[in-house]
């Protein structure tokens, strides 16, 4: 897009972290913002701060839900006529190893991570590309967890790495178009991502909590990040140190290289002891004859 001014853009997940500082962003650019998030308080707390009067429309709303996207577009384009911009960021989290992820847990993961996204571009695509300034743009935020495969992530990691499958299909489908679209692998962000994950082993979860609020980049790193690559139009972005590390180590090597990262991550994210327990647990509870 050649501008943000007076465009508007509809950001799932605005309530908290990287959609908050993206609708922020965005305001501060002259954007008119259709803010959706599931949790009400914080919404209004937002649409509060930044004041933005009719130029502004909060949704409460819960993504992994087809009817829900479908009222939502309904809803966002009788606020603001068109819509020009769709981040797609709410994002959840579970903190457990594959063997204990619940059929629920899979399906809340897959739901709002990967459905959710899919779902707010298959409502939304057909009216974006109607517009009438003739340019849009579609941020996926995907993760680095959507390049590299990594233990206690794997719901994670499958909803992620579909997120990056599905918009590099869709860059593709959508050449020749005005929109394009972007996928974004931030890296760590101090956000409260793993607060709100779910997890069984306390443990495992205070230090993936500690390690997201020390040894990352702040969200505002990502919302800039998204805005400069919907203006430059660009398909595809890392943000932190690690991602870029991550992202050459599985190019260069593509069969170790997720090996060799996985084990330089578990050391900073002190995720070793739980995901060994878990190990333990799988292999105790196999059929004897698997063990032989
Ligand atoms: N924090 C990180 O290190 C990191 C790294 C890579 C990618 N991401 C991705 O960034 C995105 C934003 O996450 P964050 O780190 O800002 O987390 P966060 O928990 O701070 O914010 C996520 C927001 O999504 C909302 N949400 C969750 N489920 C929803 C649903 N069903 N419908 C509507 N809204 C819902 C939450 O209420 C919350 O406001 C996610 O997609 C996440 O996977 C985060």
């Amino acid at each position: 897009m050649k501008t943000l001014a007076d465009r508007t853009a509809l950001v799932t997940g605005a309530a908290s972290g990287i959609g908050r500082a993206t609708a922020r962003a965005l305001a501060a650019r002259g954007c008119r913002l259709a803010l959706v998030d599931r949790s009400a308080e914080p919404l209004a707390a937002l649409a509060a701060e930044l004041q933005l009067g009719p130029r502004l429309s909060t949704h409460v709303a819960d993504v992994s839900s087809r009817a829900a996207w479908e009222a939502l577009t309904e809803e966002v384009l009788s606020a603001h006529g068109e819509v020009h911009l769709l981040v797609n960021n709410a994002g959840v989290t579970v903190a457990k190893s594959f063997f204990d992820h619940t059929a629920e847990d899979l399906e809340w993961v897959i739901g709002v991570n990967l459905m959710g996204v899919i779902y707010g571009c298959h409502t939304l695509l057909p009216h974006m590309l109607k517009n009438s300034v003739g340019e849009g743009h579609i941020v996926n935020i995907s993760s680095i967890f959507g390049v590299v495969g990594v233990p206690s992530q794997t719901s994670y990691c499958a909803s992620k790495f579909g997120v990056r499958g599905f918009t590099e299909a869709l860059q593709e489908e959508l050449r020749g178009t005005p929109i394009s679209a972007t996928v974004v692998h931030p890296g760590g962000i101090s956000t409260r991502i793993m607060h709100n994950a779910r997890a069984d082993d306390a443990e495992l979860q205070r230090n993936l909590e500690r390690f997201f609020e020390r040894k990352t980049l702040p969200p505002e790193a990502v919302a800039d990040a998204i805005i400069d690559a919907v203006l430059a139009d660009k398909p595809r972005v890392l943000v932190t140190r690690e991602a870029y590390a991550l992202d050459a180590l599985k190019r260069l090597f593509p069969v170790w290289g997720n090996a060799v990262g996985v084990r330089a991550l578990l050391k900073t994210m002190r995720m070793g002891p739980a995901l060994d327990a878990a190990r333990a647990r799988v292999l105790a509870s196999a059929p004897a004859r698997a063990r032989e």
